[in-house]
């Protein structure tokens, strides 16, 4: 990654499950179009996995399968930094900063906060409170222009940006203030059994959600079960969330518009049209898991990748926190 004066591109998925194609629509797909005409940072967000229960060795497991996975869906490590978050501590010390900056109330009206506690009632810890501070010291440390994501995750980036101004306001100009990159169209892959809800990594149903990981043939019967309509028209509308999700999906994945998608299925069955869609995501997901397997195999490489990443990363990261600790009075030696 050479330093330039390319805009500065910042993203993450936390390693806390398999991803979904939504986490493939929605984010990963955007990133690497983005590598080669912007300066990224694309992390494993393991600090905030821990905010709900995770198994150590499963956590590090799936750490290092989700390296994989950037690569393989087309990470170039040359052109990105690609690393762990827990590798670069400048994170978890900016956020203490800006916890300072950030009130309980807002955090507790944040939408994910209110879903995960209703999810996970038994363990509301202050980890899963404080996760979007955790997030604006991501993005801020890298002062990053621009941050892909999905639409869920808009919120979080509108918090960062408030948090950014709330400190310029009070120690001068300090960090860039980021904007969300929210995909026209795949920025909400909808679930395959319930299109009114996200598909998501965690969804207790195995058949709502499509896994990067899944073979051939559970994609395709994933599609063949996938909820849709009585109607039997093949187009997309608000009043059609199922066939409307499984266009975009197509779309996605063809790489064409919802709108060419829409003409090659008029007039076509629901039962032709799913196993279209089924095939095509298939056919996509064939050649990343293949080059996952093979990076997975070669740990040595993959570990070089994450710290030669983790290392770009500190020294952006640090240039940002020394001028934080600087302008909030930390004494730093004479
Ligand atoms: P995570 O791991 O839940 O998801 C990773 C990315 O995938 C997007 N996404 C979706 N997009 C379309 N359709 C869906 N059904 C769908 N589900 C998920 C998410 O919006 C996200 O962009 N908090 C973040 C990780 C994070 C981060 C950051 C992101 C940590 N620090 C800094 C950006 C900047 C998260 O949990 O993403």
């Amino acid at each position: 990654m050479e330093s330039s004066n390319r805009k500065i591109v910042y993203s993450a998925a936390q390693p806390s499950g398999n991803l979904t194609i939504g986490n493939y629509a929605g984010a990963v797909g955007n990133w690497v179009r983005m590598q080669k005409e912007y300066d990224c940072f694309y992390a494993i967000a393991d600090l905030h996995a821990i905010t709900v229960r995770q198994e150590p060795s499963e956590l590090r497991r799936r750490t290092l399968e989700l390296a994989a996975l950037y690569v393989a869906c087309g990470i170039d490590p040359e052109h990105c930094a690609l690393y762990v978050q827990s590798n670069v501590s400048a994170h978890a010390e900016l956020a203490w900063v800006l916890n300072t900056l950030t009130y309980v109330g807002e955090m507790e009206r944040m939408t994910q906060f209110k879903d995960k506690s209703q999810k996970h009632a038994d363990n509301i810890n202050m980890g899963l409170m404080d996760y979007p501070v955790l997030m604006a010291a991501d993005i801020l440390l890298y002062q990053a222009d621009y941050v892909p994501v999905g639409v869920d995750q808009k919120q979080h980036v509108e918090i960062t940006r408030d948090i950014a101004n709330r400190f310029n306001n009070r120690y001068g100009e300090t960090f860039r203030v980021p904007e969300p990159l929210i995909l026209k169209s795949g920025a909400k892959i909808m679930s395959l059994q319930d299109p009114a809800r996200k598909m998501s990594k965690s969804d207790e149903n195995p058949n709502a959600s499509v896994y990067l990981s899944d073979d051939r043939d559970t994609v395709i019967r994933k599609f063949k079960r996938a909820v849709t309509d009585s109607e039997s028209c093949v187009r997309a509308s608000a009043d059609k969330p199922g066939i409307t999700n499984l266009l975009t999906i197509y779309s996605v994945f063809k790489g064409c518009s919802v709108a060419e998608a829409e003409k090659e299925f008029s007039g076509v069955g629901y039962g032709d049209f799913k196993s279209a869609v089924g095939e095509t995501v298939a056919d996509a997901l064939a050649p990343v898991q293949a080059e996952q397997k093979r990076l997975l195999a070669d740990k040595g490489y993959l570990g070089g990748i994450l710290s030669s990443g983790a290392e770009r990363a500190f020294k952006a990261a640090r240039k940002t926190l020394s001028k934080v600790y600087c302008k909030v009075g930390f004494y730093r030696g004479e």
